[in-house]
This record gives C-alpha cells, structure tokens and sequence, in this order.
C-alpha cells in the first residue's frame, strides 16, 4: 500500500510512572501489527503527565524510557513515526480551540477526572479537567482512523469523536471521525491485589501491578502472591475474578484460548497455574528488557528517532491546525 491510502493511527502513553503489563498487554504489544498497513504515529504523552505532579528529572528520564519501550517491544522507527508530545506545539495550540468546543458537563462526566481528582484532591488543577479535550487534539491533528488503547480510555476517545462531529457540523469535514480499538481479552488487565480493580502503574502496593522491566524473581514473587478464589479450579467464570485475570494475562502471552487453559491445568491447583504465568510474563518480558536496557545505553539513537518522529509529526499536525485557524476565522500570519 502506499502512505498515501494508508490510514492513520495514533496513540499514545503517559511518562509517569513504571509502566506495567497492563500498559504492554492492553496497549504496545498490539501496535506492531499495524506498521505495514497503516502509517501509525505514537506519541510520548509528557503534556498529559504534568496534570500530576512529576519530578522533573524524573520526568525527562521516564520519557527516554517510553520511547525506547516502544522500540523494545518491536515498533520499527522507519515504519512507525515515534515522538514527544512537547514537541510538537500544535498539540496545545488546537486544544485551545477544541476547548471552545467541549462542554463543561461533558468534562464533568469523565470517570478517569473522577477517579484522579479523588486521588489527588489536593491538586484538582484545570489541566486535569481538561485532560481530554488535550487528548482529542492528539488524535484529531493527525486524521487518525484508528486508535488503540486499553479500555480505560475509550470514554476519551468518544468524546473525541462527539467533538469532531460537532466542529465538523459548523466548518464542514475538517476531522476524521477516530474509531477505538481494543483486544478484547486483554483490555482491562486487572491488579494482582484486587482484581476488581484495574491494574495501575501508579498503584500504591507495589504487588498489585507487575512492571515491563520487573526482574524475573520480582515477576514470580508477585504472581505468587496474586490473590485469587477459594475454589482450585484453573476456569474462567463469573466471580473468579483473580483466575480470570490471570488467565487473561497467560492467554495474552501464549496466544491461547480460556478453553485451552483449562484443558492444560486440570487437576492442577493454583499455584502450578502461578509459577506458569509468571514464567510465561517473564520470559516473555525478556527480550523487551534486554532491548530496553541497550537503547538506555544510545542517547543519542534515541534522541535521532524524536527528532525525526517531531519533524513528520509537526509537518501533518500543521497541516490540520491551519485548517482549523482558517476555518474559525484567524487570521493567517502575515510572513
Ligand atoms: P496511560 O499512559 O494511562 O496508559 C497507556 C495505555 O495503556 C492502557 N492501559 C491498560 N490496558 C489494559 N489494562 C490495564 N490495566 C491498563 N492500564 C493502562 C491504556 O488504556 C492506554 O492505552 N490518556 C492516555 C494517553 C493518551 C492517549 C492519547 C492515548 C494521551 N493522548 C491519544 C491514545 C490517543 C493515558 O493516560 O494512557
């Protein structure tokens, strides 16, 4: 196919924390599929992660650490453009116009604001309200068709299209309509603690999530102790809900079928079912550490792929931007 009929994708991944196998599973892992056939664009969201308070230091490290995960877990940079957020300035810039186009209840609506101004009550600053519409900017400037995420984020995503729909109602089609995309099996991995709840990087128990670049006795040591049911059945099923996310999880590293798990661990208890699982995540995680841990070491092959990744961003992200000026009445700028 050739870039021009290619549809686009975006996505994209918050620096602000360790990421987990929620993150790979529900997200990375998924996007190699996609770079012979789409033209994707993955961005390293920094902007979205001052919405919390970050570390500065902490934050520029953790940022060089998305961008070499995502080429750790296989993204090719000739196929896929990878950048920064803050690079590209027409992310901020078009979201000030989307702001004049999302409404306040909308925003007021938004479950993950919810969650995070409970959990960060002292600082429910408007950058988290506004969180979305900033969101929406990313994926509308680049006329993404597809945009795969975990299920945590597909409330953004349609806002996202309600705002497209509606600027596009009064200026004609300026906005491709995005369309979510999930795996099924892994959408909503689920904390190893309380698997009623989903698995988070920024979670406080340190046993509740499993990190991409956990250590392989660290991974066994939390899969141990992952808290399951009182039955001893290896089955998925309503109310089992730690077996189920455990199951979850193998399925998404085996590429096997809930049926198929079953079948392999009947007649044995939970904690043969465990050691499998964690040896399956840490052996699968391997490679992506052992890559992570080389590009760390390349700076500046890093530094070359942001580079590149902002200069094809920033060239079709203006492109949508001055649509978008022109078409709510500024001005161009006089050169
Ligand atoms: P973030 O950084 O919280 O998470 C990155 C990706 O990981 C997925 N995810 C999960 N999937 C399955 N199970 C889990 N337990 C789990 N936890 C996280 C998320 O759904 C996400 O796909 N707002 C976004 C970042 C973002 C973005 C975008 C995404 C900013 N702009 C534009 C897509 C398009 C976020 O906070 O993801």
């Amino acid at each position: 196919m050739s870039d021009e009929i290619k549809k686009r994708i975006f996505s994209g991944v918050q620096p602000s924390g360790n990421l987990t196998i929620g993150n790979y599973l529900g997200a990375i892992k998924n996007w190699k599929k996609f770079e012979d056939d789409y033209d994707p664009f993955y961005c390293v969201v920094d902007m979205h992660a001052i919405t919390v308070r970050q570390d500065p230091a902490v934050l520029r490290r953790r940022t060089y650490e998305i961008l070499a995960l995502y080429i750790a877990s296989g993204l090719d940079p000739e196929k896929n453009t990878m950048f920064v957020q803050s690079h590209v300035p027409a992310h901020a810039e078009l979201t000030w116009v989307l702001n004049c186009f999302t409404m306040f209840g909308e925003l007021s609506r938004m479950t993950q604001f919810k969650d995070k101004s409970a959990r960060n009550a002292s600082n429910i600053n408007a950058g988290l309200f506004d969180y979305p519409v900033l969101m929406a900017s990313d994926i509308l400037l680049y006329q993404a068709a597809l945009v795969p995420v975990g299920q945590d984020q597909l409330q953004h995503i349609e806002l996202t299209r309600d705002v497209a729909v509606r600027f596009n109602s009064v200026f004609g089609d300026v906005f491709t309509i995005p369309e979510g995309y999930t795996v099924k099996s892994s959408t909503k991995i689920m904390s190893l603690q309380e698997p009623t709840k989903k698995m988070s990087k920024s979670d406080e128990n340190e046993n509740a999530f499993v990190a991409i670049l956990d250590e392989k006795d660290v991974v066994m040591r939390k899969f141990k102790r992952a808290v399951t049911d009182s039955d001893t059945c290896v089955r998925y099923a309503e109310g089992k809900d730690g077996i189920n996310n455990l199951m979850n999880i193998y399925g998404a590293f085996t590429g096997k079928t809930h049926g198929e798990i079953e079948k392999e661990f009947e007649g044995r208890g939970y904690g043969d079912f465990k050691t499998a699982v964690g040896e399956t995540v840490a052996d699968g995680l391997a490679p992506v550490r052992e890559k992570f841990a080389s590009l760390m070491k390349d700076k500046a092959y890093l530094e070359s792929v942001m580079k590149s990744g902002a200069e094809k961003a920033s060239y079709i992200a203006s492109k949508t931007l001055s649509k978008v000026y022109k078409k709510v009445g500024f001005v161009p700028r006089i050169r």
